[in-house]
């Protein structure tokens, strides 16, 4: 369609919320129950509906086409900043996650050397010996949270990997900064910015509790007689120069907010990812079993290793499975910085965009009982049937996941090397509600009993 023909008014959509109770009104319906509500919009408008909000035009989306057409195709037209993520920026600053234009390119650029595959197979020892240490302070009977455990075992990873920082004494307070960061930016988005908040209030206490960690790793580093080599991630940030500014190095703050978008955007999402295959494994028998005959075929009783991935499918068709279910990151923000347009509509300058991948993986047109944990449908065969970005777990185009190889990797030798010696059980009674925030996180966690294999 040739751009003149493009429909220049909005796609259907519920018409625009009225006064400020409507507004409260709308936000508690939409909070309490994020997905209900946008899947009942999908329902009724189709793949793609208008709902403008704050006067800001808003396109929600679903249909692997128009996503390719944001993410991949336009995605030169589209910048981050975006509303919903307003508090998040306040968070994390100017890290890669949430910069533009050159100064992104810049900063990706930079970054990018931590995470090429020679990187990688020299990160995955320490995964595997992490994992390790995880399972020997799991015991049989015992009943865990598994999110919590998870979420302090991709911490430990991230830190070590990345940063050479040993974590241990910290996890509680990087883990409860995490936790309240997570519940205030919910809660605060919703209050009208002039009134306190005991939200915001907790929000910025945890912000400290988080720079206070950072400072000291940074000062650490910059006193220290040897760096490790090859330079990890810190150290490339230290010794990095600011080619925009006065070609000096890095400032604390430019350092710190790479290192609290690591921290973040780096642990909590493989956490919660493979808190979700543990929870879904433990529901499919089936599936479980054919995990252990792979990684008791392949493995025979030792540790994984780098060069094993390739001869576990089945252990990645688990892990991917699972984060079509839940997928982490289950929605994406875009802002039109230009004149663009998404299937047959006119998106004006200025418009904001939000991706649903969690209705994206849940749909039946690609997924066919798509509620159904099946890792078969990630056999090489049947993804390549699938329309391109039906499966996002790590996002599309040039803004992808920096660290998609680096999660893909530590998901399955986590998986592996626990799942070689334990099982987990869920407790009687657990019932598990999805909590989408920032992530997609089980509400209120997972707890189940350990079993030895
Ligand atoms: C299962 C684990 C992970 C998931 C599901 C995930 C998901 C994503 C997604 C969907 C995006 C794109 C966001 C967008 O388009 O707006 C993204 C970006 C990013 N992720 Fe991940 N991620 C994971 C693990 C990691 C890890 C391990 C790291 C670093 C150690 C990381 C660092 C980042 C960064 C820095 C960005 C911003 C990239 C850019 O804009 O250039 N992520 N991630």
């Amino acid at each position: 369609m040739r751009p003149m023909e493009l429909l220049q008014a909005p796609p259907p959509g519920p018409s625009p919320r009225r006064g400020w109770i409507d507004s409260l009104g709308y936000y508690y319906r939409f909070y309490t129950d994020p997905i209900a509500f946008v899947g009942n919009r999908f329902e009724e408008y189709g793949d793609i509906y208008y709902a403008p909000s704050k006067g800001v035009g808003l396109y929600v989306l679903r249909h692997p086409d128009h996503l390719w057409q944001v993410l991949v195709k336009d995605g030169a037209k589209y910048g981050k900043t975006h509303t919903a993520f307003a508090l998040l920026e306040r968070v994390l600053g100017r890290g890669l996650l949430t910069t533009d234009g050159e100064v992104w390119r810049r900063q990706r650029r930079m970054l990018q050397p931590a995470f090429s595959a020679k990187r990688l197979a020299g990160y995955a020892e320490a995964m595997v010996d992490e994992a390790e240490r995880a399972a020997r302070g799991f015991y049989a009977g015992q009943v865990r949270d598994m999110s919590r455990e998870m979420m302090e075992l991709t911490l430990r990873v991230v830190s070590r990997t990345l940063f050479s920082h040993d974590v241990s004494g910290q996890t509680d307070a990087v883990a409860g900064a995490m936790d309240t960061l997570r519940r205030s930016i919910g809660v605060s988005e919703v209050l009208p910015s002039w009134l306190p908040s005991p939200g915001r209030g907790r929000l910025e206490r945890s912000v400290d509790a988080l720079d206070a960690i950072i400072e000291e790793m940074i000062d650490k580093r910059r006193g220290a007689s040897e760096p490790p080599t090859p330079p990890d991630l810190l150290q490339m940030l230290v010794d990095a120069v600011d080619v925009e500014g006065d070609g000096g190095r890095l400032g604390d703050r430019e350092i710190r907010d790479q290192l609290v978008t690591l921290f973040l955007a780096g642990h909590e999402t493989t956490s919660h990812a493979l808190t979700w295959t543990w929870y879904l494994l433990a529901q499919h028998p089936e599936v479980e079993d054919k995990l252990h005959a792979e990684l008791d075929r392949v493995l025979a009783g030792r540790a994984p290793t780098y060069a094993d991935l390739d001869a576990l499918p089945y252990t990645s068709c688990v892990f991917d499975e699972a984060m079509r279910l839940y997928p982490p990151a289950y929605t994406l923000a875009r802002r039109a910085e230009e004149d663009a347009s998404i299937g047959p509509y006119a998106v004006p300058k200025g418009s904001e965009v939000i991706i649903w991948t969690y209705f994206t993986h849940r749909d039946a047109r690609w997924y066919p009982e798509p509620d159904a944990f099946r890792p078969e449908r990630f056999e090489p065969e049947a993804a390549a049937a699938r329309p391109k970005v039906s499966y996002l777990p790590f996002g599309a185009g040039a803004r992808a996941c920096i660290g998609k190889t680096f999660a893909l990797v530590e998901g399955r030798l986590l998986l592996a090397t626990l799942a070689q010696r334990l099982r987990f059980e869920l407790c009687e009674g657990e019932r598990i509600t999805v909590e989408p925030r920032v992530t997609l996180a089980p509400k209120g966690g997972v707890r189940m009993v350990v079993r030895r294999r």
